[in-house]
């Protein structure tokens, strides 16, 4: 395994189980993007509400990587739910990243009043040929079957919090019985898990940094990550997963770790913040 490692999605499309998140970035999402495609990550996580898609796009021009090369994931805002805008909200996404098609095209959150709607809205651009591969994101068990009950196109990916302290363990098994891919976000728990005793003896007993434990626990348990940074250091550790593996018993102490908590905002209350 490697930074090129793909997994096979439910529809044969390939997808880095590694790559860049750019959320928070903001104006160094560029260095950060040319940064990592140095670094030979080729899959890039942004959405419409980071508001960097057109950094992103401009990056990955100037790498001079060729676009296909590289997988490009963006999402659908909540706003464009709630008002009907879905597809004009896709078109302004390619038309900042200056792409003619997007790798992945999700639903960043689940809004009740819209969901099913902007699944055949998400279809339709699947079946233009304009995202290789549709998802969701932050969608929790009964939000899948209200997708799935009218979907002719089943999601390829799930896009969730998770981390040693929310596992997902339940919601991961779900996913992969429907064949569908989990991507983790916040996989370092937004570096809120790094100094955790336990995460930083295994990362004294591998010569690791917290970091390097936490993600590559991640890819063990068949997990897609994206990892956040700006810093190119960090970067580069980061992507230093695929040297070493844990062994069954640190899989079991890492998994021992989970206590449902979540940094961000749970898919059950994220209605009442009005985003
Ligand atoms: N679908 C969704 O609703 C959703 C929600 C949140 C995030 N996401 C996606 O998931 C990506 C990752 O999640 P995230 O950004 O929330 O959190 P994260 O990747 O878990 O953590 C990022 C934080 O950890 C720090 N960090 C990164 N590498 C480090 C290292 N090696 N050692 C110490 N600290 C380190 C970063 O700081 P520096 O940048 O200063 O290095 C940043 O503060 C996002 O960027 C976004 O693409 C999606």
């Amino acid at each position: 395994m490697d930074l090129n490692t793909k997994k096979v999605l439910n529809n044969g499309v390939e997808m880095p189980v590694f790559g860049l998140g750019v959320y928070k970035s903001a104006g160094e999402t560029k260095q950060a993007v040319l940064d990592a495609l140095e670094a030979g990550y080729r899959h890039i996580d942004t959405a419409a509400l980071y508001n960097n898609e057109q950094m992103v796009g401009e990056a990955i021009k100037e790498s001079g990587i060729p676009r296909e090369e590289i997988f490009v994931t963006t999402k659908l805002w909540n706003d464009d739910m709630r008002n009907g805008t879905q597809m004009e909200a896709f078109e302004k996404s390619l038309h900042l990243l200056d792409m003619d098609y997007v790798d992945l095209y999700l639903i960043h959150w689940p809004v009740s009043s819209a969901l099913e709607d902007s699944w055949k809205v998400l279809e339709q651009i699947y079946k233009e040929g304009r995202a290789r591969a549709i998802g969701v994101s932050n969608c929790h068990m009964e939000h899948l079957m209200r997708v799935m009950a009218v979907a002719s196109v089943v999601p390829a990916v799930n896009q969730i919090e998770c981390h040693p302290y929310l596992s997902q363990k339940p919601l991961r098994t779900f996913c992969n019985n429907l064949s569908i891919e989990v991507t983790a976000w916040s996989p370092l728990g937004r570096g809120r898990v790094l100094e955790d005793e336990t995460i930083m003896a295994l990362a004294a007993k591998y010569g690791k940094t917290p970091a390097q434990i936490v993600l590559r626990w991640e890819v063990q348990e068949n997990i897609i990550v994206i990892p956040k940074s700006v810093h190119k250091a960090r970067i580069i550790e980061n992507a230093g997963v695929f040297d070493f593996a844990l062994d069954a018993g640190d899989m079991k102490l890492m998994n021992g770790l989970n206590k449902d908590l979540h940094f961000g905002t749970s898919p059950d209350d994220f209605e009442s913040k009005q985003w």
